[in-house]
């Protein structure tokens, strides 16, 4: 018999490319998702059905988790079920401190009650770098002050905090990982990359804030997924690890880099340039993470190329024609987070 193990939040994009590399290394995965705008079973479309079992529940539902938990006996627990989108949390916040934090508190309250007898179980709690908000200089390692800017990133960090306080408290065998930007196939169009693919197929123009600097840690969502991996099997509870690519590039180096992969595989259209428009409030300027304690305690390091990463981002667009189709057009042009 395989083991068990879940991913909430797993029809999303990071969640479901991890379930994929679960998967692979022959575990079962149960995927515990609310099916919120975010989440997409387009994503996970290709799966056997042997080993793998989606259940829609909501993190709230603490006694539909403490079900699911008893019943299934999984080895650990990868939390990625959250809500995501900073300008989102800018027009409606109060979905993120539902899903992020009361969420991660009711999370974790089935968590305390099902360690009480199944003491193998791990929680893995996925987090952010934006909860350390703007590093002008250097990087930020795992000691540095949480200093959050959007309700996003505020709530994220309200759940770290809930997390560490649950291990010291009551003991509960839980890790937290901050992570930097991801992108790859499977990203909802809200979100920087995939807009810019969506609007490079489609001859929109190509829409950066404010004057394009803002700078942000790239890291291609498998190397991300493979990072999980080695804290599930090697990280030690109670720490935080930073999981990060080392790289930085501006929104405006993002844009050009697309610019230039697409051209090597469409015609693109004239209206195919950058525009720059209004900037989201409290936008910060940079993001970067110091990752040297996974790479050294983990022997881990972020392998993806960041030219290899998008041209794999861009193909799997391309490629995926009926992904664009299957999310609300309203959810990929509105503009969010411009108040
Ligand atoms: N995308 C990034 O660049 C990035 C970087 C670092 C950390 N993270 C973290 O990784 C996690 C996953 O991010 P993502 O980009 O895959 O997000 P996503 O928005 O693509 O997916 C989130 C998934 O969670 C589900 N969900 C939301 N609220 C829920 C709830 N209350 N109960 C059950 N399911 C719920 C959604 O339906 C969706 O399927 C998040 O915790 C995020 O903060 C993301």
């Amino acid at each position: 018999m395989k083991e068990n193990l879940i991913v909430t939040g797993g029809l999303g994009f990071i969640g479901s490319n991890l379930i994929k590399l679960l998967l692979k290394k022959n575990f079962s995965v149960i995927n515990i998702d609310n099916v919120s705008y975010s989440s997409n079973f387009y994503n996970l479309k290709d799966l056997p059905k042997k080993n793998y079992k989606f259940i829609k529940c909501d993190i709230n539902n603490k006694k539909k988790l403490i079900n699911i938990f008893k019943i299934s006996k999984p080895l650990a627990i990868f939390n990625l079920a959250a809500e995501t989108h900073v300008d989102r949390s800018i027009d409606t916040p109060k979905s993120f401190i539902e899903s992020n934090i009361v969420g991660v508190f009711n999370l974790l309250e089935a968590f305390r009650k099902h360690c009480k007898k199944f003491k193998k179980t791990k929680l893995i709690h996925i987090s952010t770098d934006e909860v350390f908000g703007d590093i002008i200089k250097g990087r930020s390692n795992e000691d540095y002050p949480y200093r959050p800017s959007s309700p996003y990133a505020a709530s994220k960090a309200s759940s770290d905090h809930l997390v560490s306080s649950y291990v010291r408290t009551f003991n509960i065998p839980a890790i937290v990982t901050n992570c930097s930007n991801n992108y790859g196939p499977q990203q909802h169009p809200e979100k920087l990359i995939p807009k810019l693919i969506y609007n490079i197929l489609n001859n929109i123009p190509l829409p950066i804030y404010g004057d394009g600097k803002n700078s942000r840690e790239w890291i291609f969502v498998e190397d991300h997924c493979d990072a999980l991996f080695q804290v599930f099997k090697k990280g030690k509870i109670g720490e935080f690890y930073n999981i990060g690519s080392n790289k930085n590039y501006n929104n405006f180096e993002i844009a050009k880099k697309l610019i230039n992969i697409s051209s090597q595989h469409i015609k693109l259209g004239n209206d195919v340039k950058i525009k720059y428009v209004k900037d989201r409030p409290g936008h910060d300027k940079r993001y970067a993470l110091n990752s040297d304690k996974i790479n050294k305690k983990l022997l881990w390091k972020s392998s993806t190329d960041i030219n290899n990463g998008l041209k794999k981002t861009f193909l799997w667009y391309l490629n995926n024609e009926k992904y664009f189709k299957s999310i609300k057009k309203f959810h990929i042009i509105k503009r969010l987070g411009n108040i």
